[in-house]
C-alpha cells in the first residue's frame, strides 16, 4: 500500500481517540519523522517572518509591529520569537489545541542561537541586541523556569480558542499572520475567522499577511504521488480520506481570492509559486477543479498582505 494511504488511515484512526493530537505528534515523531525543528523548516518561517514584517512596513509606514497576532501556533513558535526578537511587545498566537510546550520552545530558542552564532538571523529579521540577550539568558536558566516564565519574556501570549470568537478588543493588533495554517481550515470556518481578524486588525495602518501552501501534505511525505494529487478526489470521496487531526481544505488560490473579495478585505500585495503544470495535468482532476485555468489551480503557494485601510464594509 502507498506511504500516503497508510498514513492517511493512521491520522484517520487517531482523529477519533481522545488527545488526538498528542497521539499524532508521537505518531509523527516515532514513525513518519516528521516532528524535528530541522533547518529547513526553522529557515523557512524566517522567509515567513521577514515576508510578514517587509509587508508590515510597507503599507502601515512603521518599522515594527508593536502588536501581532498568529492563528494556528503548531509546534514551534518560530515567527512569534521572530517579533519579539524584532521589537514587538504584545505577541498573541491563537490555537485551538495547544501544541507547543516547554521542550519545543527550547529547542526553537537553541536555533535561534546557532543561526546568530553563524550570522544568518540578521539576514532575515532585524534583531534588537538586548532582546536576543533575554534569549541567552532563558536558556542558561531554562531548567529552573516555568513554561509561562519562559513566555512572558518573550512577550508571548497563548489563546486557547476558536479564532472565530477572539477575546481580544477590536482594533487592537497592528499585524495578524499566519503561516501554512489556512489550507487546513474549511472554508465554513475560515470565513468567520477572517472576518474576526477584521475585527481586531487596527484600521488606521493594520496588516494582514497570510501565507498559504496549497500542496497535497501527503505528497511531502510520500514522493510516489505529486503535490496535486488530491486533486483527483471529488469532495464525498475526500471527506473520507481527510481527516480531523491534519485537515485539507484543498482551497485553491481562485477561492481564497473570492473570500477575501466577499469580505472586503483587500489584497494588496499577492506573492505566488506557479507550481509545475506538466505535474497537474498528470492527475485526472475532479470536476470542480477542471472547471478554471490550468495555470491558476496549479498555483501551489501564495502569499496575501491586506493593507486594512482599504479595507470595505461587507
Ligand atoms: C498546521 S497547523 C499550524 C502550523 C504552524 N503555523 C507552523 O508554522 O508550523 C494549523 C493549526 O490551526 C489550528 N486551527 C484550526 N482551526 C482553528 C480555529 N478555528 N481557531 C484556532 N486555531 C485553529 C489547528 O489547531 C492547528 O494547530
Amino acid at each position: 500500500m502507498q506511504k500516503w494511504k497508510q498514513k492517511a488511515i493512521v491520522q484517520k484512526a487517531i482523529s477519533y481517540l481522545p488527545f488526538g493530537h498528542k497521539v499524532n505528534y508521537l505518531f509523527q515523531k516515532y514513525v513518519t519523522k516528521g516532528v524535528y525543528l530541522t533547518d529547513t523548516y526553522f529557515y523557512d518561517r524566517l522567509e515567513h517572518a521577514k515576508v510578514h514584517l517587509d509587508g508590515y512596513r510597507k503599507f502601515s509606514g512603521n518599522l515594527v509591529p508593536a502588536s501581532t497576532l498568529e492563528i494556528g501556533t503548531g509546534w514551534y513558535p518560530t515567527v512569534p520569537i521572530c517579533f519579539f526578537l524584532s521589537g514587538a511587545d504584545k505577541i498573541y498566537s491563537v490555537d485551538i489545541s495547544f501544541l507547543t510546550s516547554k521542550e519545543r520552545i527550547q529547542s526553537t530558542l537553541l536555533k535561534f542561537e546557532e543561526s546568530k552564532q553563524a550570522g544568518q538571523l540578521e539576514k532575515y529579521i532585524p534583531v534588537i541586541p538586548e532582546r536576543f540577550a533575554v534569549i541567552n539568558l532563558l536558556l542558561k536558566n531554562y531548567t529552573n523556569l516555568t513554561l509561562d516564565e519562559i513566555l512572558q519574556q518573550l512577550h508571548i501570549t497563548y489563546l486557547i480558542e476558536d479564532a472565530r470568537n477572539l477575546t481580544l478588543p477590536d482594533n487592537s493588533i497592528d499585524l495578524v499572520h499566519s503561516n501554512n495554517t489556512f489550507e487546513h481550515i474549511y472554508p465554513e470556518i475560515l470565513a468567520p475567522i477572517l472576518k474576526e481578524f477584521k475585527r481586531v486588525v487596527k484600521k488606521d495602518g493594520g496588516v494582514l499577511s497570510h501565507a498559504i501552501d496549497m500542496s497535497d501534505h501527503f505528497a511531502h511525505f510520500d514522493t510516489s504521488i505529486n503535490i496535486y494529487h488530491f486533486l483527483r478526489f471529488t469532495d464525498n470521496e475526500w471527506k473520507w480520506i481527510d481527516n480531523s487531526i491534519q485537515p485539507q481544505s484543498r482551497l485553491r488560490f481562485y477561492d481564497y481570492k473570492k473570500m477575501y473579495a466577499e469580505l472586503g478585505i483587500p489584497i494588496s500585495e499577492e506573492t505566488c509559486r506557479a507550481g509545475n503544470i506538466t505535474a497537474l495535468q498528470n492527475v485526472p482532476l475532479a470536476a470542480k477543479y477542471a472547471t478554471y485555468p490550468l495555470q491558476e489551480t496549479a498555483v501551489s503557494h501564495c502569499h496575501f498582505i491586506s493593507n486594512m485601510r482599504s479595507a470595505t464594509n461587507s
